[in-house]
């Protein structure tokens, strides 16, 4: 498999006063093709930086991200959004959803930029809330749904657009059994046909089931040596 993605050096240290918070600290990582990733780590280890620092959403502090060798801080803020709205799904441990319109608008406007339709964009949204098994909550608006049919949209919104690579932050950390084994079996499928996952996760249970590899997180450091999932 290639090595696409890497994280070389990669920190990201907040300033508290006089007070430094390392939350991502010096982290080497390499990527490979489809290649299935899990983390984890304790509460405030610095998973969700990292996450966002890979997914080009923040900016280091220090190091850098490269993607197919070109590093993120040589790329102009054109490409570097290109990149994420082609090529990163990204589900938030918070959802991130547009409060003002409903779950079918929330997916459907992850096309907005891809050229479709608007009918084909919406049809398309249609189908895999569908598959979600969401479709009789596509009109609904985020605040009427509930936590597990929110994490289910934003899910279905970061993989309409079929991204190459998904950020899952605790995909399934308000699903009950049934809905967590929908999510995983449909992250199965995808990446079987090549998407990479990085997915931070407590849930041993899909970890094992899931995950080519397991890295732990420590106070901004990640562990070199592999967790069994
Ligand atoms: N904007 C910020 N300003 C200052 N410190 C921050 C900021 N965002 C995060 N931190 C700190 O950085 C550290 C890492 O936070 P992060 O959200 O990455 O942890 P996490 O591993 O995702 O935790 P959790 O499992 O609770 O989601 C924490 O100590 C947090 O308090
Ligand atoms: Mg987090």
């Amino acid at each position: 498999m290639a090595e696409w993605l890497r994280a070389a050096e990669l920190c990201r240290f907040y300033r508290r006063g006089s007070h430094v918070v390392r939350a991502v600290d010096t982290v080497n990582l390499s990527l490979e093709q489809g290649e299935f990733l899990g983390i984890v780590g304790s509460s405030g280890s610095g998973k969700s930086t990292l996450l966002n620092l890979l997914a080009g959403l923040d900016t280091p502090s220090a190091g850098d991200v490269l993607v197919d060798g070109s590093p993120f801080s040589e790329l102009s803020r054109r490409e570097r959004s290109q990149f994420r709205s082609a090529r990163v799904g990204m589900v938030f441990q918070s959802f991130n959803l547009l409060p003002q319109y409903s779950a079918l608008e929330n997916v459907a406007l992850a096309l907005l930029f891809s050229g479709e339709r608007r009918r084909t964009r919406l049809r398309r949204a249609a189908e895999i809330l569908e598959r979600m098994e969401l479709g009789d909550r596509a009109d609904h608006r985020p605040a009427d749904l509930s936590g597990g049919e929110q994490q289910r949209v934003a899910i279905a919104r970061a993989m309409i657009k079929e991204p190459d690579i998904l950020f899952a932050d605790e995909p399934t950390g308000n699903l009950d059994e049934g809905n967590s084994a929908l999510i995983a079996d449909m992250l199965v499928d995808f990446n079987s046909k090549g998407l990479s996952v990085v997915m931070v996760s407590h849930d041993r249970e899909l970890t094992g089931k899931l995950c080519n590899r397991v890295l732990r997180m420590d106070y901004g450091r990640l562990q070199p040596e592999e967790v069994a999932p």
